[in-house]
């Protein structure tokens, strides 16, 4: 069926910003403009007035557990939170159980996802065989089978010759190599940000340097082979320069933040709240400062949520003992806004975060609004306030830090390939 979305705030990030009709045909964006007459009589009308209107959301870093710990998230579970969150496309991490590191566990994600039918899934595959940073992955047969990026996420590359030769692979299929930058000998066995407040908590720190020096390692590499870096979840002050003055010297890198990492300090561990516990850990407001500057002036490209659930009983555990990680998918949005309201980006900016900048980080098409692109939308109303009630996440997660938060901004539909994947019936009754 096609759909005319009328009368909404249209944003399609450094394309179209105003008030506007949306026409869908045949599961594509055919038209936008001020006032459309449509003569058919099948169309469906969805009225948008008070909504903003823009591209769905792609979201760069997720961690949907299957196969493999399904317990903790299915791909089906996964993409229904995404889209509860209006994220349209999401790329996951190969972090599963076996590891995304071959064509079988790739054609398995995308089968599931097709299965799911909601978000459009793009797997991310492992750089190295098992992610156990020895030998390499069969990176071409990645490729070939639709993975649209390689990462160790979470066992990052410590053996910088095989990280090289990882970029020299890559960078004959133009795939991004994604870091999750941490040297783990400066890590060493800590759990939280090394600091202040670590000290007065007795819990070993993570230092910022831990961060500081993979990414400067990589961006080395990146320079040295002319491969596409991407860098997952930036937290440090420290990572933000060395960013900042690779993409000034012209270098194809690229970079993304996290929520919470812009949100939140290590301040919010002090209760030893495992469900603040996350790798890269909530930092201090230096930090949170340095990265909402890399969001104003470029520096870093997308808002990507690590979305990292986890069982209930794993996070009751002693704070050491837990494991990283927390639910992202259905709180980025009005976590999002928030800086907005606090004038660190405009909502067009905000929006473009979530859309252009992470789509242009990996080449894909979604992200856009332009005439004859997959109609992949999302249907927001920016003033509509709400309570984050983790037991009504769509996830099998329910591990976040912001539960009982009072935010604003709602997700009310979201649209896949004319589809309507989600809609928020509890707001509209
Ligand atoms: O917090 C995290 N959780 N960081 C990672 O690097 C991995 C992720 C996970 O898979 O749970």
């Amino acid at each position: 069926m096609n759909m005319l979305i009328r009368g909404g705030q249209v944003i399609d990030p450094g394309r179209f910003n105003g008030s506007a009709d949306v026409l869908i045909v045949d599961g594509k964006i055919s038209a936008i403009d001020k006032k459309l007459q449509v003569k058919d009589e099948n169309l469906r009308v969805v009225d948008a007035k008070d909504y903003i209107v823009c591209p769905g959301f792609v979201d760069l870093h997720v961690h949907f557990r299957e196969p493999g710990f399904e317990y903790k998230e299915t791909i089906a579970s996964g993409v229904a939170s995404a889209v509860a969150g209006g994220f349209t496309a999401v790329c996951c991490m190969p972090n599963t159980k076996p590891v995304n590191d071959c064509q079988a566990v790739t054609d398995l994600i995308l089968k599931q996802a097709e299965r799911a039918h909601k978000a459009r899934v793009y797997p991310i595959g492992a750089i190295t065989k098992g992610s156990e940073g020895k030998e390499l992955a069969e990176i071409g047969e990645l490729y070939e089978s639709g993975c649209v990026a390689i990462s160790d996420d979470g066992r990052p590359v410590m053996n910088g010759f095989i990280m090289r030769r990882a970029m020299e692979y890559a960078k004959t299929f133009n795939l991004p190599v994604v870091d999750h930058c941490e040297d783990l000998h400066l890590t060493n066995g800590g759990s939280m940000h090394e600091g202040l407040v670590s000290t007065e908590m007795g819990i070993p720190g993570i230092p910022a340097a831990a961060e500081d020096v993979m990414v400067a390692r990589n961006v080395a590499l990146a320079e040295m082979t002319g491969a596409r870096l991407h860098l997952a979840h930036v937290s440090t002050v420290g990572s933000v320069r060395s960013i900042r003055e690779a993409k000034a010297r012209g270098l194809p890198v690229t970079a993304e933040v996290c929520p919470h990492h812009f949100t939140l300090t290590d301040e919010a561990v002090r209760a030893f709240n495992t469900n603040a516990k996350m790798n890269p850990p909530l930092r201090t407001n230096t930090d949170i400062t340095a990265v909402r500057e890399g969001l104003q002036d470029g520096t870093i490209d997308a808002i990507a949520t690590d979305h990292a659930p986890h069982a209930v009983q794993e996070k009751e555990l002693q704070f050491d003992e837990a494991p990283f990680g927390i639910v992202g998918l259905e709180t980025a949005l009005p976590l999002t806004l928030r800086l907005v309201e606090e004038g660190v980006l405009s909502l067009e900016d905000a929006i473009a975060k979530l859309t252009k900048g992470p789509a242009q980080a990996f080449n894909l098409t979604d992200g856009t609004l332009s005439v004859g692109a997959n109609a992949d939308l999302v249907l927001i109303d920016p003033q509509q306030e709400w309570t984050i009630d983790p037991t009504k996440f769509h996830s099998k997660g329910r591990n976040t830090p912001f539960a009982g938060w009072q935010v604003k901004g709602k997700v009310m539909l979201t649209i896949v390939s004319g589809e309507i994947v989600f809609e928020d019936t509890a707001s509209s009754g």
